[in-house]
């Protein structure tokens, strides 16, 4: 199967491989660039239509919510209605593979993610979730969940919706009669504590950091491939393009849909 790879890239999918045979601990970071394959545009990617002339990061703060509501939560609709029908990619479904593969083989694998789609765990998998749910709303103002049971993160979906469910009508708080957000953590502001503390011990103490998809800009969740380093880890980097991550052991220069499926596989076969 590796034969059908460039020579360079099958090399080091073998050496990453071996890496990742006997270490009991392994922590991986996801960013937007596995979900690429699943056809949901990175951050970094030019926004399309409507959207063209706005930066997400201008979208995605929390000025940008108090100064235009509206603006933000129709972005936010919009990109439910590009994410709603989405499915895993051969990156995903060969994680979740291997973390039942290594649950049975005394390794564990703590997955976090920067994504706000819930691919990963359609593909089977449990991620901490770094920068929040695209599926679930809350209060702008005093932090209630706002339930969409249309929309439940953990309730199958409907993917005939049509566009009549992601309605850019703003909603506002029984409670308090504030806004409702996307309960997303925006630029700015602080990351979940129960999920941020789970990434810091889950890269402080692994044998391997395996960062896929992630441009490796956005801290703190950036800093995470350097604490894991400092505590002694190797470092496996996953992505078709350079990033400013420069302590990596090994680069797979390949899409993750790519590389994942040819990994695990060798995984199990060292
Ligand atoms: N496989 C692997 N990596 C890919 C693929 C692919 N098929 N396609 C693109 N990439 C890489 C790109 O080269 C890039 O380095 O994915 C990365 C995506 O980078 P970003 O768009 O910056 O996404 P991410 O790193 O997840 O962004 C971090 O920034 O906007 C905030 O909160 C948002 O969680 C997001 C955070």
């Amino acid at each position: 199967m590796l034969q059908e790879l460039p020579q360079a890239l099958a090399a080091n999918i073998q050496s990453a491989a071996r890496l990742l045979t006997a270490p009991a601990r392994i922590c991986i970071l996801t960013g937007a660039g596995i979900s690429a394959e699943s056809g949901i545009p990175t951050f970094r990617d030019k926004q399309t239509g409507l959207w063209e002339q706005y930066r997400a990061e201008d979208l995605a703060n929390p000025a940008a919510f108090a100064r235009d509501p509206q603006l933000v939560w129709s972005w936010y609709q919009w990109r439910r209605q590009l994410v709603h029908n989405k499915q895993p990619n051969p990156a995903h479904l060969a994680l979740a593979d291997w973390q039942d593969y290594a649950a049975q083989h005394n390794q564990s694998i703590s997955l976090i993610t920067q994504n706000v789609d819930d691919l990963h765990e359609q593909a089977g998998s449990t991620a901490a979730h770094l920068h929040g749910h695209l599926w679930r709303n809350r209060c702008s103002h005093c932090g209630i969940s706002y339930e969409d049971k249309s929309r439940d993160f953990n309730a199958d979906k409907d993917v005939s919706e049509d566009d009549s469910n992601f309605s850019t009508d703003l909603i506002t708080c029984q409670h308090c009669d504030n806004y409702i957000r996307p309960d997303i953590v925006w630029f700015g502001e602080a990351l979940p504590t129960g999920a941020w503390q789970h990434a810091e011990d889950a890269a402080a103490n692994c044998d391997v950091f395996i960062s896929i998809g992630t441009s490796s800009l956005v801290y703190p969740a950036a800093g995470l491939a350097q604490l894991a380093q400092q505590n002694g880890a190797k470092i496996i980097e996953i992505n078709p393009n350079p990033t400013p991550n420069t302590i990596v052991d090994i680069t797979l220069a390949d899409k993750a849909g790519v590389v994942m499926p040819h990994l695990v596989q060798q995984i199990k076969e060292t």
